[in-house]
């Protein structure tokens, strides 16, 4: 059974547009990718459709190196018409992501990556935490109650993982939850003992029909590009199973109405400021 993340997505973009018509300026997106890989490229191109569809302004840049990006994040802190800031990940190993993200100002930071705006979520504010998170968290508590459940998060990474880990404890979430990795051992004992699972490997067919149970809820994050066709990490013979999102169609829709969402949210502040 498929997760419908279309609708979820649809209300957000409903906000989205009200909020426009409030906003003097057109919202501008910039988002800057050093040397993507096949699924950011995807990504981009879906950020571009849906912020044409919505009327944000929306900018790619297509960047070489550590020094061209630290560049443009500069440029781009300082320019008042831009009113968020992406940069694509994962980012090319040479180059320190924690330097990069305290680059980006806090203000525009819709992906949620500066470590300002990190700290925020630990204190249980949301409004810039990483998109990608807050949609599956978005998804998740729209299709159940999580207080009290048991939620398995496979997966660690500042991108999806943990921040996804942080939100389903807060204390209107209240979910019990466990964290696992690469070195987990029995990983699949503790998603068959989950009420849900979120699953964000980035490993095709990661997640089987036999580590989960039949009411189980699962969000699959993984973006995987083989032979030329978008997959996620579930095997989607999950779907005769479980209730889970699809990919496409799934955690990417709602991850990019939440990012718009909040460009329009920054615009809008900085012209109340
Ligand atoms: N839908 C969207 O909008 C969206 C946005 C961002 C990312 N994604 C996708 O989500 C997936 C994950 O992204 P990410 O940035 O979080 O990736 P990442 O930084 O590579 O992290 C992957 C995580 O999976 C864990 N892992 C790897 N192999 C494992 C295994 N055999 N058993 C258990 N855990 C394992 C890793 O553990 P260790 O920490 O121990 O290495 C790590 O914590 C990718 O497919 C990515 O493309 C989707």
């Amino acid at each position: 059974m498929l997760i419908d993340c279309k609708s979820i997505a649809q209300s957000i973009d409903g906000e989205t547009v009200s909020l426009l018509n409030k906003v003097s300026v057109k919202p501008r997106l910039l988002s800057l990718s050093v040397r993507p890989d096949d699924g950011t490229i995807s990504y981009l191109k879906s950020q571009k459709k849906k912020a044409d569809s919505l009327g944000i302004e929306y900018e790619t840049i297509f960047l070489q190196n550590a020094a061209e990006l630290k560049h443009k994040l500069v440029e781009a802190s300082e320019n008042g018409s831009i009113h968020g800031i992406f940069v694509s990940h994962p980012l090319p190993p040479e180059i320190d992501e924690t330097e990069i993200a305290a680059l980006i100002d806090p203000r525009k930071d819709v992906e949620g990556r500066n470590p300002l705006n990190m700290g925020y979520l630990v204190y249980g504010y949301e409004e810039f935490s990483p998109c990608t998170a807050a949609a599956a968290v978005k998804i998740l508590t729209a299709t159940t109650d999580l207080v009290g459940k048991k939620v398995a998060v496979v997966g660690r990474s500042i991108t999806v993982g943990l921040p996804v880990s942080i939100m389903l404890l807060r204390r209107d979430r209240s979910a019990t939850v466990t964290v696992c990795h690469s070195k987990t051992k029995n990983l699949g004992e503790i998603t068959k003992d989950a009420d849900a699972v979120v699953v964000a490997v980035g490993k095709a067919g990661f997640l089987t029909p036999e580590m989960v149970k039949d009411d189980c809820i699962v969000i699959d994050v993984g973006i995987n590009v083989i032979d030329g066709k978008v997959v996620g990490d579930v095997d989607r013979r999950l779907e005769e199973k479980v209730r889970v999102t699809p990919v496409p169609g799934g955690v990417g829709v709602v991850t990019t109405s939440i990012l718009m969402n909040r460009v329009v949210k920054s615009a809008l502040r900085g012209e109340k400021s």
